[in-house]
Parts: structure tokens; sequence; C-alpha cells
């Protein structure tokens, strides 16, 4: 399956949506790795915002990539109550402890994936 998404895009078809699944995959791939499933997921409200969500609200801003990748080596707090209230989605946990299994280069890898992820 790999070969066939690495040989559909060099062939061209970059902009598919085989390409923009590819992207969730390789987060949700990471995520495992790394050790945030517990907590977060693409799509869907584990105890923390769905990366999906995370992309929408930082695309785009200034220091989107250094801000996530501070607030996931030293952890974050309280940031996501209000933020959540504008998305319609409700934060089971107030606090993101700090990611101690990542450092910082992983950490980099994983934001840029998620400000690729696609977004409406
Ligand atoms: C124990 C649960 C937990 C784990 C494990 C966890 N997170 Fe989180 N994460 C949260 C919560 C809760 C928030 C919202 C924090 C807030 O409101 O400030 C959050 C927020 C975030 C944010 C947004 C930060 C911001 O500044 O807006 C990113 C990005 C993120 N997590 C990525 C990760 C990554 C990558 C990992 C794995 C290395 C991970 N998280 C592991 C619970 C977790």
């Amino acid at each position: 399956m790999r070969k066939i998404l690495i040989s559909l895009a060099t062939a061209g078809f970059v902009a598919t949506g085989a390409f923009a699944g590819d992207v969730a995959k390789q987060v949700d791939e990471l995520a495992h790795k790394y050790g945030c499933s517990g907590c977060h997921s693409v799509d869907k409200v584990v105890a923390g915002p769905p990366y999906r969500v995370i992309a929408k609200e930082y695309k785009g801003k200034p220091n989107a990539k250094e801000t996530l990748v501070k607030s996931i080596l030293s952890g974050s707090m309280m940031k996501w109550q209000a933020k959540a209230k504008k998305y319609g989605i409700k934060i089971k946990m107030a606090y993101m402890p700090a990611q101690h299994g990542v450092n910082k280069e992983k950490a980099e890898k994983i934001v840029d994936l998620i400000l690729k992820l696609e977004t409406k």
C-alpha cells in the first residue's frame, strides 16, 4: 500500500485525497510510537484536542511550530478550555504533562505533520 501511495505521489497525484489521507496516517503512526495516542487522535477527542482541530487553530499563525513544540516538551495548561468552546468540543483534561518520551527533533517532526493535516 505504501509503495502504491508513493508511486502515485511521484506520478504527480500529490494533491489527491490519497495523499491527504497519508498525512493523517503518518500523524497516527508517530503518535502511537511517541506515546501520545492515549490522549489524542486525529479526529476524535480522547483526553486532549484532536490533531485536526489543533491544525485548524494554528495553521498560518506566526510561531505555530515553536508554540506547539514548546507545549509538547514543557507541557500545556488550560489553553484549550476556551478554544474548545470555539470548536464545539469538550476537552476532558485541563493540562498536558511535559512529554519526556520525545526530544525536540521528534516533537518538531510530529508538529510539522500535524500542521500539514487537511482542514476545512
Ligand atoms: C496525558 C494526556 C496527554 C498526552 C500523553 C499527550 N497529550 Fe497533548 N494535550 C493533552 C491535553 C489535555 C491538551 C490540552 C492542554 C491545554 O488545554 O493547554 C493537549 C494539547 C496538545 C497540543 C496543543 C498545545 C497548544 O499549545 O495548543 C499539542 C500539539 C499536543 N497536545 C501534542 C501532543 C503530542 C505530540 C503528544 C505525544 C508526544 C501528546 N500531546 C501527548 C493531553 C495529552
